[in-house]
C-alpha cells in the first residue's frame, strides 16, 4: 500500500468522495441514504468551493480510494467522520484513518474535535486508540447506545482500556501517521 491523505478541492475528488461515503453509509450516525450525484454538485458548490462548514479528505492507495475523513465546523467545536471503502476494512486501518483525520483538525488554532459514534460500531475501537474520550452516552429511541467523545491530544489510555484494545504495534503505527502528516504539511 501506498498511503496519502488529501483535501478535497476538485469536482472529480468530490465524486470519488461521494463513491466511498456511499459504501460507508450504513454505519453514518446521522444520515444513512444513498447521496446523489445531484446532492454531491450541490455540496461541492456550498462547501468544497466556498468552503462554509466541511473540510473533506480522501484517504489515497496509490490512485485508489481507500477512505475518507470529514470535519464539520461548530463553532471551535469541530465533528469528526471517517469511513473505508469496502476493499480496504478488516486490515485494522481505522485507527490510522482517524489519527491523521483528527491531527488535521487541528491546523485550525482554538478547535476541540469531537465525535458521536454507536456503540455498536466497530469505529468506537479506533476513535479510543486515537485519544478520544466519552462524554455523554445517550439512549437513542430505537433502543441504540449513542457515544459523544471529545479527543484529548495528551490522553494516555488507562490500563483498563489499552488491554481491552491490546496495542501490538503502536509503534509502527505512530511512525505511520507521522510519515503520512509530514508529507501531508509538505515537512520533511
Ligand atoms: C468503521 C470502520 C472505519 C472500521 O474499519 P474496519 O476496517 O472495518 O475495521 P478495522 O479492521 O480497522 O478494525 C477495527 C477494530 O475492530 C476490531 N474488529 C474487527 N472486526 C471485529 C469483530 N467482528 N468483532 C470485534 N472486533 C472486531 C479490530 O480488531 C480492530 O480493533 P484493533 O484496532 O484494536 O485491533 C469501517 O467499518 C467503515 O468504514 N464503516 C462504515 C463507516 C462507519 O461506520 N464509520 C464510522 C462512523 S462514526
Amino acid at each position: 500500500m501506498k498511503l496519502s491523505f488529501v483535501r478535497v478541492t476538485k469536482w472529480d475528488q468530490t465524486l470519488d468522495l461521494l463513491n466511498v461515503r456511499n459504501q460507508c453509509r450504513d454505519g453514518m450516525t446521522h444520515t444513512t441514504r444513498l447521496l446523489t450525484e445531484e446532492d454531491q454538485a450541490k455540496f461541492f458548490a456550498n462547501e468544497i468551493v466556498s468552503g462554509h462548514t466541511y473540510e473533506c479528505y480522501l484517504l489515497k492507495d496509490g490512485e485508489a480510494v481507500a477512505g475518507y475523513g470529514l470535519l464539520k465546523r461548530d463553532g471551535d467545536k469541530k465533528w469528526m467522520t471517517a469511513g473505508l471503502a469496502r476493499p480496504y476494512r478488516a486490515k485494522h486501518l481505522s485507527r490510522l484513518l482517524i489519527s491523521l483525520i483528527t491531527e488535521v483538525a487541528y491546523a485550525d488554532p482554538g478547535i476541540e474535535v469531537w465525535i458521536d459514534v454507536y456503540s455498536d460500531n466497530l469505529a468506537l475501537r479506533g476513535d479510543l486508540h486515537a485519544g478520544y474520550e466519552f462524554v455523554d452516552s445517550v439512549r437513542q429511541p430505537d433502543g441504540r447506545l449513542l457515544h459523544i467523545m471529545k479527543h484529548r491530544r495528551d490522553r494516555r489510555l488507562g490500563e483498563s482500556e489499552a488491554g481491552r484494545l491490546a496495542l501490538p504495534d503502536i509503534l509502527t503505527e505512530i511512525n505511520e501517521v507521522d510519515a503520512i502528516s509530514r508529507a501531508f504539511y509538505g515537512l520533511r
